[in-house]
């Protein structure tokens, strides 16, 4: 196995270079979807286990100053609820060269905190919305909250926090007929609609391939209603595949991880809320920074350790494979 370089970014042993960060920055949520969590929800991470703000942000600074990090993204369980949000987010901002910062998010609360985000230097949110019918929406998130996700919404759009891009997961006999509602609305708003496949990273170990709605299924649903068309633009290593509806120059995004997996381009590294290095949603091992930081290692010694943790990263997630295990960390606790 190739030894990284000192001076050498987020390489793994096929080529690929992660460029783009999700830190987890809590595993906590205030809703309950039942494709994620139990209704009880979950053992959450101790706090003394959980990194503060200034080792967030010193993971994120070496990252992004000694590592090639151009984008960071902070994710959940719900990120609103970091007391700390808006400071990282401003440090996170503030290093050389400024990353991209954005936020995924159920967006509760973010009525109240999208201008200060905004102020602080966010540059745009995606928002999970699986439906807005306020009765499905209750059923799907076990919380009578739609009204504070729409309201969450709005903000994001009046504090610029744009592209604002709207995360759908559909549910076989819940939400999927109501998919091209959902795209009307969103077309109307402004917002840009990427429905998901659902993935094996439940809590519960719930998932299976033939409850899950495939990206064909979508497509189908979509084109009752819509004319799709390949979108022009370069799709690079998004996990979205987006298309023009009714001739653009709106677009529809969906990001089939399952059926159309986008391994070979991925570009991404996961920090979880605990201080562990994920190289992929589906790894089965996690490199300890946490353990690293608090036993004062240097940023060099830190960030050896981070560039070694992606020679394990695997050509692609696997599902597919005889021998395939759900990782034992849950979506909620990765961020996605
Ligand atoms: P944009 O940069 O705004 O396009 O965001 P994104 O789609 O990359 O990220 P977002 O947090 O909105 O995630 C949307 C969905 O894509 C979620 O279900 C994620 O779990 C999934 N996703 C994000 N990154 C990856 C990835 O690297 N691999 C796979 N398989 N799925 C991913
Ligand atoms: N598979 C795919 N996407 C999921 N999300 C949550 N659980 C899953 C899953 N098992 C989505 C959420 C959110 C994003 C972070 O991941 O709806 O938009
Ligand atoms: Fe990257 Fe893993 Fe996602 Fe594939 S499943 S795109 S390798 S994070």
């Amino acid at each position: 196995m190739p030894i990284p370089g000192p001076t050498s970014g987020l390489a793994d042993s096929y080529g690929r270079v992660a460029t783009d960060l999700r830190v987890s920055l809590t595993d906590r949520c205030n809703l309950r979807c039942n494709y994620c969590m139990p209704a009880e929800g979950l053992d959450w991470l101790p706090t003394e286990e959980t990194l503060t703000d200034d080792e967030v942000v010193r993971l994120v600074r070496i990252g992004v100053e000694d590592l090639g990090i151009r984008e960071v993204r902070f994710t959940g369980g719900e990120p609103l609820l970091r007391r700390g949000l808006a400071g990282i987010v401003e440090r996170t901002k503030a290093l050389s060269p400024s990353p991209e910062v954005s936020l995924t998010t159920n967006a509760l609360g973010l009525a109240r905190t999208a201008q200060t985000l905004a102020d602080a230097g966010l540059d745009r949110v995606n928002v999970s919305l699986d439906t807005i019918d306020r009765e499905q929406f209750h059923e799907i998130t076990r919380r009578d909250r739609l009204h504070d996700v729409l309201e969450g919404l709005a903000a994001a759009k009046s504090a610029g926090l744009t592209p604002v891009k709207v995360n759908a997961v559909l549910l076989r006999g819940v939400n999927d007929r109501h998919a091209p509602e959902l795209l009307s609305w969103c077309l109307e708003q402004g917002f840009q609609l990427r429905i998901i496949e659902q993935m094996p990273l439940d809590a519960q170990h719930g998932w299976s391939r033939e409850g899950m709605v495939t990206a064909e299924e979508i497509f189908a649903l979509l084109e009752s209603e819509f004319e799709l068309t390949p979108d022009p633009e370069h799709r690079g290593s998004a996990p979205a595949e987006t298309f023009l509806v009714d001739g653009g120059p709106a677009t529809v995004g969906v990001i089939a991880s399952v059926t159309r997996p986008f391994c070979g381009d991925c570009d991404r590294v996961r920090l979880t809320a605990d201080g562990q290095v994920r190289n992929c949603l589906f790894a089965r091992e996690e490199s300890d920074l946490r353990r690293a930081l608090r036993s004062d290692a240097t940023d060099a010694e830190i960030a050896d350790q981070w560039r070694l943790a992606m020679m394990t990263k695997r050509p692609g997630h696997g599902i597919d494979d005889q021998t395939f295990l759900q990782p034992t960390r849950p979506m909620s606790a990765i961020g996605g």
